[in-house]
């Protein structure tokens, strides 16, 4: 039987993750919900997703409109295993007294402080402790393309300190409504950036201190990491390490990747939305200097958590272990596919 999984929030990330949930066979998407009845809202129901009205007093707006919903959120998470918030950033709080009410079990994003969760959730560094939780957050994309290389690095090498650069890209594709056309923005001015606790959420042991900038483009984020490790090591067997796995894909600058723009114009051939689900790591970045490790990483933020969601659900309906998750999820998504 297929666990049953409620959309709460039909955005950027909700609608991703609905794609992704559907491609499981032991998941299916009983529901997503909109706050109104735009062309988002009539492609969830052209994609075959039920519609439920995420805040009751709006539905006379889907009725005036014509776009058929099937009920209220609250209908909704009755009829669900657990509910995906994919709700704006400290919505999910605002959300979470309902799911209390319904006792069902929920994932918060990024956007919502850590306190809304029993815990941070990354899956290759923390899978088990989301088994059997009731409330878990999948932390933010510069968050996860952060933990994902620390978490191996710490793993294979051992990890003393680490202090990464963040460039973000301002908003995503679709914003029209705020922006930076010219510009580049201190986000925050006052350092160090929230990041590096964010890290340390998921994992708690790591020295790591960052700053964060925004600037004018809309297709990933660029970090440039400094890793002091335990052991000196070569920068072969660091690309060892990220080679295997399939959550990362290492580009190089002579196979004609000199920018995000080149890579988001590969991903266009490789995916739906040209999600790009892993860490793309410029394999010619890598570089050792004494015990110190330098490399650049570009995160397709829209993208990156997807797969974390979906193996967060495993997790805390106790549906598989770790590997055996993290499998499946790549195997649906294509995701170790594309590795150059
Ligand atoms: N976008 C990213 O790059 C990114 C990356 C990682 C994590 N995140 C996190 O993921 C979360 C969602 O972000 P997003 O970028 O997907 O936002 P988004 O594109 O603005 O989508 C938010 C969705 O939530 C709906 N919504 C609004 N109010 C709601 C409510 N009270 N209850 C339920 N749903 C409601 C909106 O519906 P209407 O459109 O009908 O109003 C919209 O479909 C945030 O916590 C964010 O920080 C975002």
């Amino acid at each position: 039987m297929k666990v049953r999984v409620a959309i709460n929030g039909y955005g950027t990330i909700g609608k991703r993750v609905a794609d992704a949930v559907s491609r499981q066979d032991d998941m299916e998407v009983v529901g997503v919900t909109k706050t109104k009845p735009d062309f988002e809202a009539k492609m969830a129901i052209k994609k075959g997703y039920r519609l439920y009205c995420a805040i009751p007093e709006n539905l006379k707006l889907f009725e005036d409109a014509g776009v058929d919903v099937e009920g209220t959120v609250e209908e909704l998470i009755e009829k669900a295993d657990i509910v995906v918030d994919c709700s704006p950033g400290k919505v999910g709080a605002k959300n979470k007294p309902m799911y209390e009410k319904a006792g069902v079990k929920a994932i918060f994003q990024g956007g919502e402080k850590k306190d809304v969760a029993e815990i941070s959730f990354n899956a290759l560094a923390n899978y088990e402790k989301a088994v059997g939780k009731r409330y878990v957050r999948v932390v933010s994309c510069n968050t996860t393309g952060l933990v994902r290389v620390l978490y191996l690095l710490d793993e294979n090498f051992g990890v003393e300190k680490v202090r990464a650069v963040m460039i973000r890209r301002v908003v995503d594709p679709k914003e029209d409504k705020k922006g930076l056309v010219n510009g580049i923005t201190p986000d925050p001015v006052k350092l160090p950036s929230h990041h590096g606790p964010d890290v340390q959420t998921v994992l708690p042991h790591i020295n790591i201190t960052t700053v964060a900038f925004k600037v004018p483009t809309t297709l990933m984020h660029v970090h440039s990491l400094n890793v002091q490790l335990k052991d000196k090591v070569s920068e072969e067997e660091v690309i060892d390490v990220f080679e295997k796995e399939p959550r990362i894909i290492l580009v190089s600058s002579d196979e004609g990747f000199t920018s995000t723009a080149k890579i988001v114009e590969w991903a266009r051939e490789l995916r739906l939305r040209y999600d790009l689900f892993e860490n793309v790591i410029w394999r010619d970045s890598i570089a050792v200097v004494g015990k110190e490790l330098y490399f650049t990483q570009a995160i397709h933020q829209e993208a990156i958590v997807v797969p974390e969601n979906v193996d967060a659900i495993r997790a805390m309906l106790e549906m598989a272990e770790k590997d055996e998750s993290i499998r499946k999820t790549n195997e649906s998504l294509d995701i170790g596919k594309f590795k150059l």
